[in-house]
């Protein structure tokens, strides 16, 4: 077993992972399955295997009976054929038996109704039992299995927070009241912060405070954001109880929780730090929309993921084939397989691991793709492609444990997004904040830069860009972060809908954006909602004529426009800010409605730095052609200048060399030129990238 002093030096596994999650305990009667598995596995250069995800009626099939031993011989073979494990503790889904004798670690809805047993990832967080049978399990893995030479990491639970609703049982309802005393300190504090007089909702006292509910309150902004950062705090909790048993249980190998797209329930940012790798499952809807589209939305995910902990994380599963849960099930297309993998690798995963490895025969799953399907044979489609991406993996060993650099980032916020979506504000009909946060990272992207996706709690000093689209709320201290990282000579691009509420959505009183009214050079005085028919453009300044609603002309010194072709005009919809400017210069306003000849698009000096406003919801184009100036003017570029349409560029970086990965998502091939130096070490190349082909390439620095 590796000795492990230091946690940390043990997160590079030294080869990149390619395996994933194989469930024998639905095979336990087929031990020539089992054992051809293992030849298979080795055949497609499988290094790795997650098993006891869903294992908990086979570990325990009666309260207080065992039965580790069939786990034992798996994971002995498995390591016999040098494969590695990551085990995972069962907590995910609970036997029959625990909920029939303890119906509390089933969850309650919020309507009060508890729920049947079934299903999976539903348990109450607070249920003691629950608790004390996932600590019991826990230890028993650990001290059996944890200092295994084959296993090399714990995988928590599954998917956290992947149930139908949150637990409003009695338990839960009692910690919610214990958290915001805690958070509060007296119901005076609370009634201010959460605004209670609206309505005659005044609490008398914490034991009055109930968890938020369409049958009962929901109209408490505050709660409903106070309940989410609760939850949140439940998984919070109950990671580091299970840590806890497995610690106890005499394991340090490094643990991790799978998360998941674009997940809303959860503030990740929370809990990030409980784990030590992050890991994630990645299911792209690949072939619905333009690949390129589609590998866009994929590369941001897979670049708040890495940001977490900016360090390299794990893909945890992806699909070999076809899921069997979205609305169609596609399978892909031929060299799909291998981009979609390789991304990740690109945007800093160390693996790619695959839901699942064998099919299941039967229930929910048995029509979701596996790299070995229900034919099993080895002659498939499928079961090349995962081969051949074992093989990528192999040439790409250097590249794990590798950093990535990004001098540029995205603010992405969950909590902005909880406060802004239920605001009941500009736009009930949609106010695109995911859309917009995209379109700043996808501005970026195009010249092939990489980016950090980052929360508001996240420190900006470390680049020379950063956008924050629609950050509604300002969580606590982050005006002044902003203003400070300005002032010292960052470069911000703020846009319409921000800085209007603090962390709990009360809103700013003297102006807004609250506390960056100067940082900006204006103020916001109305915001126009606009509806699905209408849109309205953006114009040069210099058509801009001053009619009275301003304070004054515009000087066109400062840089002038900073949009290169002055002559461009761009189109914008859903939201126009109405802004007055105080010392910022106009570079767009509006070209129609009653605001035309207002703000479209400003930037201010700050101290060492420049602070642009995006006033409207723009098309692409605009933050296209913004960011390429901004980057130019500070001096950012990628590693191939310009990149064509539909293709990634992306870099991770380790000792003296660069790690170029260039991917074409199109369906042509694309004349593309390789930096100087750079030598392949993957891929086809021949001064052009076939269609969904990859390359990667070393550069020395
Ligand atoms: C999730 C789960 C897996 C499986 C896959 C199917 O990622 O963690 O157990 O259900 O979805 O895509
Ligand atoms: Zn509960």
């Amino acid at each position: 077993m590796t000795d492990m002093t230091d946690r940390k030096e043990q997160i590079n596994f030294g080869k990149m992972l390619h395996g994933g999650d194989y469930n024998p305990e639905q095979w336990l009667d087929s031990p020539e399955i089992l054992e051809k598995d293992i030849e298979y596995f080795k055949k497609a250069h499988i290094n790795e295997v997650s098993i006891g995800i869903f294992s908990w009626s086979t570990l325990e099939p009666e309260e207080g009976r065992y039965c580790l031993d069939w786990m034992q011989e798996i994971i002995d073979r498995l390591w016999a054929n040098g494969i590695s494990v990551i085990l995972a503790t069962p907590s995910g889904a609970r036997p029959k038996w625990m909920a029939d004798k303890y119906p509390e670690v089933l969850r309650v809805d919020e309507y009060g109704k508890r729920d049947f047993f079934g299903a999976r990832h539903n348990h109450c967080l607070t249920s003691p039992v629950y608790r004390e049978k996932v600590r019991i399990i826990d230890r028993m893995l650990s001290e059996r299995f944890g200092k295994h030479p084959a296993v090399i990491a714990w995988h928590i639970s599954n998917e956290l927070g992947g149930a139908a609703h949150d637990c409003f049982c009695p338990l839960c309802q009692a910690e919610f009241r214990i958290f915001l005393r805690e958070k509060y300190g007296s119901i005076d504090n609370l009634n201010k912060a959460w605004a209670t007089t609206f309505w005659s909702h005044t609490y008398n006292s914490f034991d009055q405070v109930e968890a938020p509910s369409r049958r009962g309150e929901n109209g408490l902004h505050a709660l409903n954001l106070d309940w989410r950062r609760f939850v949140t705090d439940r998984y919070a909790d109950f990671i580091k109880a299970e840590t806890a048993a497995i610690r106890e249980g005499g394991s340090i190998l490094p643990t991790t929780i799978n998360m998941m797209y674009d997940f809303i329930p959860i503030n990740y940012h929370k809990l990030a730090p409980l784990v030590d790798i992050i890991s994630w499952d990645n299911y792209p809807s690949w072939h619905k929309k333009e690949e390129a589209v589609t590998a866009m939305d994929t590369a941001m995910q897979h670049d708040f993921m890495r940001s977490l902990k900016k360090a390299p994380f794990l893909l945890m599963e992806s699909c070999p084939s076809a899921t069997n849960w979205q609305a169609v099930s596609k399978l892909k297309k031929p060299g799909m397989h291998e981009a979609s993998s390789l991304q990740a690798v690109a945007h800093g995963s160390d693996s790619v691991l695959y839901f699942q490895l064998r099919q299941s025969r039967g229930a929910s799953e048995k029509f979701h793709g596996a790299v070995i399907d229900h034919y099993g044979g080895d002659d498939t489609r499928v079961f090349r492609d995962v081969t051949r991406v074992g093989e990528d993996l192999e040439k790409l060993a250097d590249v794990c444990g590798t950093e990535t650099v990004a001098k540029v980032a995205v603010v992405y916020d969950v909590e902005n997004r909880w406060a802004m979506e239920q605001a009941q504000g500009p736009r009930n009909a949609g106010l695109f904040y995911t859309e917009t946060a995209l379109k700043s990272y996808a501005a970026f992207r195009r010249q092939g830069l990489n980016v950090d996706v980052i929360d508001e709690s996240q420190p900006l000093d470390c680049y020379s860009v950063v956008a924050m689209p629609m950050l509604y709320m300002l969580r606590e201290g982050f005006a002044d972060k902003v203003r400070t990282y300005v002032e010292n000579g960052g470069r911000i691009i703020m846009t319409y809908w921000s800085g209007i509420v603090d962390e709990t959505d009360l809103c700013f009183l003297g102006g807004t954006p609250g506390g960056l009214m100067d940082v900006l050079g204006l103020r916001s005085t109305e915001i126009d909602g606009l509806y699905d028919w209408e849109m309205n453009t953006g114009i040069p300044a210099d058509s801009f004529s001053a009619d009275g609603t301003q304070d004054k002309a515009y000087p066109k010194e400062d840089g002038g426009p900073i949009i290169s072709g002055t002559k461009a005009s761009y189109t914008c919809t859903h939201l126009c800010d109405l802004v007055r400017v105080s010392t910022a210069q106009p570079l767009l306003v509006y070209g129609s409605d009653f605001y035309k000849g207002w703000p479209a698009l400003t930037v201010n000096r700050f101290g060492e730095g420049k602070a642009w406003y995006v006033c409207a919801d723009f098309e692409q184009r605009l933050y296209d052609d913004l960011y390429r100036a901004i980057a130019g003017e500070a001096g950012i570029r990628g590693p191939l200048g310009e990149v064509p349409e539909g293709v990634e560029v992306t870099t991770r970086t380790g000792g003296d060399k660069d790690f170029i990965f260039i991917q074409n998502f199109r369906r042509e091939r694309v004349a593309v030129a390789l930096p100087a130096g750079a030598e392949i070490l993957c891929g086809e190349y021949d001064g052009t990238i076939d269609s969904f082909g990859t390359v990667a390439a070393s550069v020395r620095k």
